[in-house]
């Protein structure tokens, strides 16, 4: 069925930018949306200017009834409704609820397990666990890429605790973190929806023993646990008072609204962690209650098919002209590669198209000396999208956040426009797209709302693609390889058995 809707979508006249802006003056209108995160007197607003991509009437028109027949209301309502929208692992995916909006149990168990951690981030605050100047905070994928995203976007005039996330099993990650604190008065996070990854449980093992050694009596009982899995945390060590639990339906890289946000609030406090879910909420309400091109994370997913499907682009750049946002291509990386980046449909069938696209970027104007040059003038369209926002975060010359601004529109203009030019090396061929999304200002419910877009649009990406984005099979059989690596009674190719003996592993 849906093979006729992109017979449709690859029949249409393809049209230049600059011809879809003189054929519709009201363009911009249509493809430039204000959205408040919050209370719109609190400069909580956000733009999404989607104009400049090849998106016009004609691809709206058959990108929505591909939503139709990819039932896409009715996949948004089971996901809201907390319905089994991961069939291959039998799980609701459940994040929204951590915002208040979804199922009703679902709503109510989450707002149950916040009181709790907003409780324990106040008692810590309040020295219930002693002084603590810092939290080394250690997980791994969708278990550290979020906190340090959110740390380091908000917390950057100054946080109540000193968090420092650790993810990497190299040592120097852990070591480097260590140099930083002071282990008296330093407790630690342990973040694992599993509590079994091999990453994870290392670090902490040596962070407990790097206490130990450093003079703390209970190391364990400067840990907390945030996990899904509580009875692993209790048999490894943890008490019980001190484990934040969250839902198995909340997936590990959708998990930044849960108990996985902790050291957010430890550095934030507790009200701002508030605003950031209730951000990230009116984004959910929107998605669910907004149909067609109206809806912005399905407008953003119609541009990003639009782009891999019908013009064969293999990466989208994400590049964010805001020194705060830089760790945002990080964390979208794994949300949407991780989510989206697979070779069967939902229901096991190969697919018959491309998937989700390379995920890249950088942060601006850093990125523009280094890798636009590709963007400019290379073989690679490249979709991209620029975030900035308008209040600046630092407190020096204006001159600084003009400039960056200007560039990040510069940009936009420059690979739409292009410049013609009698020497080929010279000469810019533009139409190149890109999407801005201009903040009012990084607050947590701005940045909230910016996170829920992005889950949205790659749930919104997923159905149209009809994927299953909660899963992640991709990811076992490196671990299983390594851990037979480790028991060291497994033969492999040529090459990795070279390597390992170079390397002192067999
Ligand atoms: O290996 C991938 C993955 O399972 C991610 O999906 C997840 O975010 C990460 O590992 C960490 O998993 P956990 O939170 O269970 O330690």
């Amino acid at each position: 069925m849906s093979k006729a809707a992109w017979n449709k979508l690859e029949s249409l006249p393809k049209l230049s930018l600059k011809e879809l802006f003189a054929a519709d003056s009201g363009r911009l209108d249509t493809f430039a949306t204000r959205f408040e995160a919050g209370d719109p007197e609190a400069a909580c607003g956000m733009l999404f200017d989607w104009s400049k991509t090849h998106l016009d009437a004609a691809h709206v028109a058959a990108f929505e009834e591909l939503a139709e027949t990819m039932n896409f209301a009715g996949r948004r309502a089971a996901l809201f409704a907390g319905e089994i929208v991961n069939p291959t692992e039998g799980r609701a995916a459940e994040h929204t609820a951590q915002r208040g909006v979804g199922k009703e149990e679902s709503v109510e168990l989450a707002a149950e397990y916040h009181h709790r951690m907003a409780a324990i981030v106040e008692a810590i605050h309040r020295g219930a666990m002693g002084e603590v100047k810092h939290l080394i905070h250690i997980g791994i994928g969708g278990s550290a890429l979020g906190p340090a995203l959110a740390i380091d976007a908000l917390a950057r005039d100054g946080a109540m605790v000193d968090v420092h996330v650790v993810s990497n099993i190299d040592g120097c990650a852990l070591e480097a973190a260590f140099a930083k604190c002071d282990p008296a008065t330093t407790m630690l996070a342990v973040a694992s929806k599993t509590f079994t990854t091999i990453e994870t449980m290392t670090n902490a093992e040596s962070a407990i023993t790097w206490l130990r050694e450093n003079g703390v009596e209970d190391p364990y009982g400067r840990i907390v646990a945030l996990t899904a899995a509580p009875d692993n945390a209790i048999e490894w060590g943890v008490d019980e008072t001190r484990i934040l639990p969250f839902s198995e339906s909340v997936g590990g890289r959708y998990s930044l609204w849960s108990s996985i946000g902790f050291p957010v609030a430890m550095a934030l406090g507790w009200p701002d962690f508030a605003e950031f879910l209730n951000g990230a909420a009116a984004m959910d309400v929107h998605f669910r209650d907004t149909d067609g091109l109206a809806n912005l994370p399905l407008r953003a997913a119609f541009g990003d098919q639009y782009y891999t499907r019908l013009r064969g682009c293999q990466t989208r750049g994400v590049f964010a002209y805001d020194e705060r946002l830089a760790l945002l291509p990080d964390y979208l990386q794994q949300l949407e590669m991780e989510s989206n980046g697979k070779s069967v449909t939902a229901d096991g069938a190969p697919i018959d198209g491309p998937t989700a696209p390379i995920t890249w970027g950088g942060v601006g104007t850093d990125a523009q000396h280094a890798v636009f040059q590709l963007l400019h003038q290379g073989t690679n369209i490249v979709p991209v999208d620029f975030i900035a926002a308008i209040a600046p975060g630092d407190d020096l010359n204006p001159a600084h956040h003009r400039i960056l601004l200007s560039n990040c529109f510069a940009q936009g203009a420059a690979l739409m426009a292009g410049k013609e030019s009698d020497d080929p090396a010279r000469a810019y061929p533009g139409d190149r797209p890109s999407a801005t999304i201009l903040l009012d200002e990084v607050s947590p419910a701005t940045f909230g709302a910016l996170i829920a877009f992005h889950e949205h649009r790659t749930f919104a990406n997923a159905v149209l693609m009809g994927i299953n984005p909660f899963d992640q099979f991709g990811v076992e059989l490196g671990k299983e390889i390594a851990k037979q690596i480790e028991k060291g009674d497994t033969a492999f190719d040529p090459s990795t058995e070279a390597l390992l003996a170079l390397a002192g592993i067999k």
